[in-house]
Formats: structure tokens, C-alpha cells, sequence
């Protein structure tokens, strides 16, 4: 288990996502670690300790008062018997306190009393995040070396939407993982293309999609954040390089496949790419408007990067993904093109117009592979790129341990 015998002081502020932390309770349990929590006043109004206790199996700190909870450990104790400190949610109220470094609970108290590393998971409203006064707190933390996990953008709990969101469970894990190192996917290498293919029709102008790049990024980060070495190859997109990734900018199908194989070994191959199935001969010099019919378009096919990474050999990554983007008969049209490019898993979403999935931040998705297939809730992009590395992690230690 990838954190078997770790300590994690989780310190949960007061913030609707509290509920969260008793899903990262678990998940944090389910991988070995032992998890000690401490509640701010705040944080009681949403979830109880009683909750925190029952899924950390240790008793929940709350006071820095308390006689029987300081008999049994006093708050330098709780501090310094950890591997590392987990605040989530980190609400602006704490991040300025610990920016301050004030000491006027047990949450801010164990923070200021603490040499170990702390990972900080924020989440507030949009307005207050972007506020310059949580901005300069949060910089002048992160530059005393904490590291931050999130927040993520998407609808928030006040019915308004932007960043605010406290990053998911399966995220945070990967963050403690990675910060704590040998996170389950360490020495493993992933490739991961992402983004729509531009093909040119003439030096100006060319043919591309409505990928946005959101979910294969977001898998890109994710699989780096389980600690594998990851290449992204990605086609043009707004979205920004993930941390801790190495990227590889390309325009067409034909550059995306080149730098695909210049990427390879992998034990990993994760297609999210929307690549362009055909491309245009393309004109030399730019096409020029003549009297006359317009030109036509004489495209050829594009090579298919996905079966290529797929066809036996030395070469072939253990585990190929592909997607498989539908818009009628999902499950039959994704298990025909999960034979026809031998892959192993697909995950098949919708992508007809009234499924949003195309540049939104949500997608239903589900996963084929030769047994069967797995229907997963709707979940956002980040969700299901945690979702998946966790799956792709599990196969791969599965396979080692064969
Ligand atoms: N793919 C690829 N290279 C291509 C075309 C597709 O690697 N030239 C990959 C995509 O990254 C995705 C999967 O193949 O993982 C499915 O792509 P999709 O466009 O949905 O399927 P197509 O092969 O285009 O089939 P169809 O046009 O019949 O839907």
C-alpha cells in the first residue's frame, strides 16, 4: 500500500468541503496511512468529530484547552508526530492565520508549532479567493515552502461558479503521495496526448475541432501526481502545462504521432487526444480567391496514433487507453473501436451537443476493457483523470505483482 505506515495530521477548517475530508479520511486509510484529525470550531458546524473519529479510528482533537485531549497529547506532540500536515479545507480565514502566525485555536496552534511539510487544499468562495489580501497570504505560504493542492473551478456550494472548489479526494491523495514520494505510479513512465490536431490547408489556414484539451491534461497531471514520469503531447489548447509534467507542444496528427513514438518506452499510453481523422494536401502558398469555383478540399487520411501505440511489439506500452467520443450507440460504437485498435480500455463519453461535454468541465464516461463494462457517475474532468490514473496505478501493480 502506497502509504503504509505514514502519519497524516489532517486539520479541517471550516468550509462546506469538510465533507469531503471524510471521503479523504478514507481514502488516505484505505492506502495505509494512519490519519490524526484536528477540527476547527468552524469545521464542527459542518461535519461532526464523531464522524472524523469513527472514519480515522483515532480520537478527533478540537481544543486547545482541553485537559483530557492535552493529557493525552499536547498540540507540540500532535505536530511533531506526523510525516506531514494536511489542512482541508484551508479556508482564507486560516490561510491568513497561518500567514500571520497566529495561535488562537488547536488548528492554528499545531500549524505554527510544526517543522513538517504541509500541503494546503484551499477552498472558499470565488470573490474570496481572488481577493489580493488571500492571494498575498497564499504566496508569501507558498514561498515559506508549503504546497497547495486546487482549488478547482466549477460550480460552487452559493450557486456561483470559478475557482474555489477544494481539489478532489483522489487528488489530494496524489499531492500527499507525491510530496511524501514513492507515490504508487513512482519509476513508472505515462504518455498521454491531449487537445485537437491542427491540419493545414494552406500556410494560413487549417482544419481543426472543438477539443479543449481539458480531459487529457487533467489525466496528464493526475498520472504525475501518482509519481509517474509523464509526457504529455498536446495539440494546441488554452489550457496552461501541468506541473511536474513534461509537454510536448505539436500542430498536426502527423507531429503528434512522430512525437508519441519519440516518447515511447511507456508502461502507460493514455489516447485523450482529439485528433483530426483526415488532413488536407496542403496548398504550398495560400489559396487565393479567383473568379471561379470555389477550391476543393482533397483530403487524405490521417495515421491512427491510438491503434499505432496499440499494435504488438517490444514497444507496446503494457496498458493503452483510448476514448471513444460518441454521439449515439456509445457502448457498441466504443466496444467496436476498442477491437478495431487494439486497445486495452476505452473510456467511451457522450459527446452529442446536449451532453456539454465538448469544452465543459463535466463528463459521464464509461469503462470498457475485456471484461466488461463500468458505468461511472458524472463526474468532472479532474474527477475522472483522478479516477482513472487511480484505476491505471491498481492495473499496473496488479500486472508487476503477476
Ligand atoms: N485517435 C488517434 N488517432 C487518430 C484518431 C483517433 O489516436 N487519428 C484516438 C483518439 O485519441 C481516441 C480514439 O482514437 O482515443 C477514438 O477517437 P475517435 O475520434 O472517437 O474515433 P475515430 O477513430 O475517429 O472513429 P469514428 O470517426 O468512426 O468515430
Amino acid at each position: 500500500m502506497a502509504l503504509q505506515g505514514r502519519r497524516i495530521l489532517l486539520i479541517i477548517a471550516g468550509g462546506i468541503a469538510a465533507y469531503k475530508s471524510l471521503d479523504l479520511i478514507r481514502r488516505l486509510r484505505e492506502r495505509g496511512a494512519s490519519v490524526r484529525v484536528v477540527m476547527t470550531q468552524g469545521a464542527q458546524r459542518f461535519i461532526t468529530p464523531l464522524s472524523a473519529a469513527s472514519l480515522s479510528g483515532d480520537t478527533v482533537y478540537t481544543d486547545l484547552f482541553s485537559l483530557t485531549e492535552e493529557s493525552e497529547m499536547g498540540h507540540l506532540r500532535l505536530a511533531g508526530e506526523a510525516d506531514l500536515v494536511v489542512v482541508a479545507p484551508a479556508t482564507a480565514d486560516l490561510l491568513a492565520k497561518m500567514a500571520a502566525g497566529l495561535a488562537d485555536d488547536l488548528a492554528a496552534t499545531a500549524l505554527l508549532a510544526t517543522d513538517k511539510p504541509i500541503l494546503i487544499a484551499p477552498a472558499m468562495n470565488t470573490r474570496m479567493w481572488r481577493n489580493a489580501a488571500t492571494q498575498a497570504n497564499l504566496a508569501l505560504l507558498e514561498s515559506r515552502g508549503m504546497r497547495r493542492v486546487g482549488p478547482n473551478a466549477g460550480p460552487l456550494a452559493e450557486g456561483e461558479s470559478g475557482p474555489g472548489r477544494m481539489a478532489e479526494p483522489l487528488e489530494i491523495v496524489a499531492a500527499i503521495e507525491q510530496m511524501l514520494g514513492g507515490g504508487v505510479l513512482a519509476g513508472r513512465r505515462a504518455l498521454v496526448t491531449s487537445g485537437p490536431t491542427f491540419e493545414p490547408i494552406d500556410p494560413v489556414r487549417f482544419i481543426a475541432n472543438r477539443s479543449s484539451g481539458k480531459q487529457g491534461h487533467a489525466i496528464a497531471a493526475a498520472l504525475a501526481g501518482l509519481g509517474a514520469e509523464t509526457v504529455l503531447v498536446s495539440g494546441p489548447t488554452a489550457e496552461p502545462d501541468p506541473p511536474g509534467v513534461r509537454v510536448v507542444h505539436v500542430e498536426s496528427a502527423r507531429e503528434m504521432l512522430a512525437a508519441c513514438e519519440k516518447a515511447l518506452p511507456a508502461d502507460v499510453a493514455v489516447c485523450a487526444a482529439a485528433v483530426a481523422d483526415w488532413r488536407a494536401e496542403a496548398a504550398p502558398q495560400k489559396l487565393k480567391k479567383k473568379n471561379g469555383p470555389p477550391p476543393a478540399l482533397k483530403l487524405v487520411e490521417n495515421p491512427d496514433i491510438l491503434a499505432s501505440l496499440s499494435k504488438p511489439g517490444n514497444r507496446r506500452p503494457r496498458l493503452v487507453v483510448g476514448f471513444a467520443a460518441e454521439t449515439e450507440k456509445l457502448i457498441e460504437h466504443a466496444r467496436e473501436k476498442r477491437a478495431k485498435k487494439g486497445c486495452d480500455w476505452i473510456v467511451a463519453n457522450d459527446v452529442s451537443a446536449a451532453a456539454g461535454t465538448f469544452g465543459g468541465d463535466a463528463n459521464t464516461v464509461h469503462l470498457i476493457d475485456a471484461g466488461g463494462v463500468e458505468d461511472w457517475p458524472p463526474l468532472s474532468k479532474r474527477e475522472v483523470a483522478a479516477r482513472l490514473a487511480d484505476r491505471i496505478a491498481r492495473f499496473l501493480e496488479r500486472k508487476a505483482a503477476e
